[in-house]
């Protein structure tokens, strides 16, 4: 082996590829085929493993955007939250997977996930926790800046960071939105909308989750700046 080609990491493996992904550990994470209840399982564990990276990455860079908005620095932030939208987009697009596993292939693989629901997922737990954290930063922002929000938005130019920052947060809000109809739609296609998950919820409940939003007084503001206008034309036509 030519001297550039060994390893020079810490690890055992042969390479430092494998060294530094630690590609032993990452895989040996799916059950073998001797343990399958079905072979399904191992897409079902690579696209619920895959996710939760994606959302250790998404929390992480909501962190920082966070640590960045407590600065002041808005730019910082924005490139974080753009990084959270793509976490997001990762675990959308992961559920095309499953829609591949027959629905009743995919009763074989739900027999050996015991009480196992995404309720207890770690990574999706985590965005919804702290999420709502850069909000609160934003309404920080607002009031310093001493203006509500039809203000901003009426004059989204003057007050650039502000404007791109709430949009950035609309934009994440959206992508979760989003990843939940997906989600609810992957569930009723694998085991219909009328039946309980694996804690005995009932599916329904899902679709309620569907209307939920991090930030409402950013979709309500699309509402206030409409009638805002409405009222404007009625105005002028009065005179
Ligand atoms: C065939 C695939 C899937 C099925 C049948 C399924 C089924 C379900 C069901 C029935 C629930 C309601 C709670 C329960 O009873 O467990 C649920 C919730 C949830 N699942 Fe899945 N799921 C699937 C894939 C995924 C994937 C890939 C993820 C990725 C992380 C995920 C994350 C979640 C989360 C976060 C919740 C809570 C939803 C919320 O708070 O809005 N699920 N799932």
């Amino acid at each position: 082996m030519s001297e550039a080609k060994k390893p020079v990491l810490e690890g055992s493996a042969k390479s430092d590829y494998e060294n530094y992904v630690r590609t032993d550990e990452l895989l040996s994470l799916q059950k073998g085929p001797d343990e399958w209840e079905h072979r399904d399982e191992l897409l079902f564990a690579v696209v619920h493993q895959s996710s939760e990276l994606w959302l250790k990455l998404a929390i992480s860079e909501v962190g920082e955007a966070l640590s960045s908005l407590k600065k002041n620095d808005i730019r910082i932030a924005l490139r974080m939250i753009d990084r959270v939208v793509l976490c997001m987009r990762q675990c959308h697009y992961a559920l095309d997977m499953l829609e591949k596993m027959s629905p009743w292939d995919y009763q074989q693989v739900r027999r050996a996930l015991g009480h196992g629901s995404g309720f207890d997922s770690p990574g999706f737990n985590g965005v919804r926790k702290n999420v709502p954290l850069l909000g609160k930063e934003f309404t920080r922002l607002l009031n310093e800046a001493g203006i509500d929000l039809l203000t901003l938005f009426l004059n989204d130019r003057k007050y650039e960071d502000l404007y791109q920052l709430a949009e950035a947060l609309l934009e994440l809000d959206e992508r979760v939105i989003l990843w939940r109809h997906r989600h609810f739609k992957v569930v009723e296609r694998s085991i219909g909308a009328k039946v309980s998950g694996t804690q005995g919820t009932p599916v329904e409940i899902l679709s309620k989750l569907n209307t939920f939003c991090f930030f409402p007084e950013l979709w309500d503001i699309r509402t206030t700046i409409t009638n805002y206008a409405l009222d404007q034309e009625k105005n002028k036509s009065a005179y």
